[in-house]
C-alpha cells in the first residue's frame, strides 16, 4: 500500500495552530517550531504556510510512512527526524518558539491491515 491510499484527516488543525503560533509576530522570523507527530503532515503544512522565510519546522515522527508523507515537502525551511520526540532535548533549546504534540496514532495507521494495528481487518 502506498501512503496516499489512506485519507487523514488532521484533528483541531485550525485550532492546534492558531495556539501554536500566537502573537508571535516578529519574534516568529528567526524562531524553530516542532511538530512532534508529523503523521500525515496536516498540522506541519498549515505552520509552514504561517510561519515567516526565517523561521524552521522541526519534525519528528518514527513511522517510515510518514517520514516518506514528509518527503514531498519541498520547503527549505522544513526538516523531518526519524525518531520518537524523546530526542527533542537534542534540539538547541534557544530557539524553539513552540512544540505541537498531537499524541496518538494516525488513522492509516489502522486503516491499512497491512500494517499490522487493524482491529478491523486481518492482518500481520
Ligand atoms: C495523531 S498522529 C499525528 C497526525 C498529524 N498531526 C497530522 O496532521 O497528520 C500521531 C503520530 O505520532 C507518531 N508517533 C507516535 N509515537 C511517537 C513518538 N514517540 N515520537 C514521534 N512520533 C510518534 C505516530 O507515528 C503518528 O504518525
Amino acid at each position: 500500500m502506498t501512503t496516499s491510499t489512506w485519507q487523514h484527516t488532521t484533528v483541531l488543525l485550525t485550532e492546534a495552530v492558531d495556539a501554536l503560533i500566537a502573537d508571535a509576530g516578529e519574534a516568529a522570523q528567526q524562531n524553530v517550531y516542532v511538530d512532534a507527530t508529523f503523521g500525515r503532515g496536516g498540522h506541519s503544512r498549515l505552520i509552514l504556510s504561517r510561519l515567516p522565510a526565517g523561521a524552521q519546522l522541526i519534525a519528528f515522527d518514527k513511522d517510515v510512512e510518514a517520514i516518506a508523507e514528509a518527503a514531498q515537502i519541498t520547503d527549505a525551511r522544513f526538516s523531518i527526524r526519524h525518531e520518537g520526540f524523546r530526542h527533542l532535548g537534542e534540539l538547541p533549546l534557544g530557539g524553539i518558539a513552540g512544540v505541537l504534540m498531537d499524541l496518538g496514532i494516525s488513522s492509516p495507521q489502522i486503516d491499512n491491515p497491512d500494517r499490522g494495528f487493524s482491529f478491523r481487518f486481518d492482518g500481520p
